[in-house]
């Protein structure tokens, strides 16, 4: 098979590139290694990418954003979290312990390669909404409250939204209002458990209990109840255990809220960093 040679003379420049980006490496290896040496490389946010793909997107999803069902961060937003390039060059080094995240055997360059990578999919930053705050926070008290808190006051049903607008592009918003079940957030796995209850003396019926799955062992489940309780199971006790595809979010139409509306509320959101 005769091939073009144009992708060969890329891969002589990617590989000579490889050896070069090494040298470096070995040389910056004997400073600490708190920044990333190839932060200025695009090249380095795209190989980051292949390995990525190959290595880590299993777990925490093709775009970074996490799987549901799985219990991995979403990684695009880490920095907006805080993190710094050396904690997450140790952590796909280390793993983490007692957690489902492996450590990996790459090289240094691979790392920060994959560092940078990671970098290039962050959730940017602050949208601007330009409604009205003022309404917003009238709206959002009536409809969201219950379950949401911001800065503090709420409910604790679905995730704290106090920094939300600064972590999520204005479309993953909207989205998640519209149509909460397409995505759902991270450690907000609704469930439902069924167990028969013995609490009310000699009749004995099934009882069902609706929430957010907290965290799961090999027998035990901790949820958050429709009520905002707090629950642990035993799964031994449990008749049923079902993970639901559906949110507890309740999805608003544009009749229960303009998209002025949304967007009002949004503003206050913002507003609210
Ligand atoms: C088998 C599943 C699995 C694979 C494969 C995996 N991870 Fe993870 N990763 C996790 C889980 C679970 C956590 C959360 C650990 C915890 O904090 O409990 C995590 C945490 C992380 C964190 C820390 C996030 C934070 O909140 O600061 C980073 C960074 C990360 N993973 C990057 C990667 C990269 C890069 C790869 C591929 C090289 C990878 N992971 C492969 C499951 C996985
Ligand atoms: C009955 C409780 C309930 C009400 C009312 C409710 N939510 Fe939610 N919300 C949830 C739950 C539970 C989740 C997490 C599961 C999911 O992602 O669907 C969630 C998720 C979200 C998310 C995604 C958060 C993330 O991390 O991506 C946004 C944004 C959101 N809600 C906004 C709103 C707004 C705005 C309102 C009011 C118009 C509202 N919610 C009303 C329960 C509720």
């Amino acid at each position: 098979m005769k091939k073009s040679p144009k992708p060969k003379l890329s891969l002589i420049r990617s590989v000579t590139w490889l050896f070069s980006i090494t040298a470096v490496m070995c040389v910056a290896s004997v400073q600490a290694q708190q920044i990333n040496p190839l932060e200025s490389d695009p090249r380095a946010a795209r190989a980051g990418g292949v390995l990525y793909r190959s290595q880590c997107a299993t777990c925490h999803g093709g775009d970074a954003r996490g799987i549901t069902g799985i219990d991995a961060p979403d990684l695009t937003l880490i920095w907006a979290a805080g993190t710094t390039d050396e904690r997450v060059f140790q952590t796909i080094r280390n793993g983490v312990p007692g957690s489902i995240m492996p450590p990996h055997g790459f090289t240094d360059p691979e790392t920060w390669m994959l560092v940078s990578y990671l970098r290039s999919v962050a959730a940017t930053a602050a949208t601007e909404f330009s409604g009205d705050a003022v309404r917003g926070s009238g709206l959002f008290l009536s409809n969201c409250a219950r379950c949401h808190r911001v800065r503090g006051e709420g409910g604790s049903l679905g995730p704290d939204l106090s920094q939300i607008t600064s972590r999520r592009s204005a479309a993953a918003l909207i989205n998640s209002v519209r149509e909460p079940s397409a995505v759902i957030a991270r450690r907000y796995q609704p469930v439902t458990v069924v167990f028969e209850s013995v609490a009310t003396g000699a009749s004995r019926s099934p009882q069902r209990v609706q929430g957010t799955l907290k965290s799961e062992d090999a027998f035990s489940i901790q949820m958050m109840d429709t009520n905002q309780q707090l629950r642990a199971f035993m799964k031994a006790d449990l008749l049923e255990f079902l993970r639901e595809s559906d949110s507890l979010m309740p999805a608003f139409s544009r009749n229960e809220l303009s998209s002025a509306e949304l967007e009002d509320i949004l503003t206050f959101l913002q507003s609210q960093l």
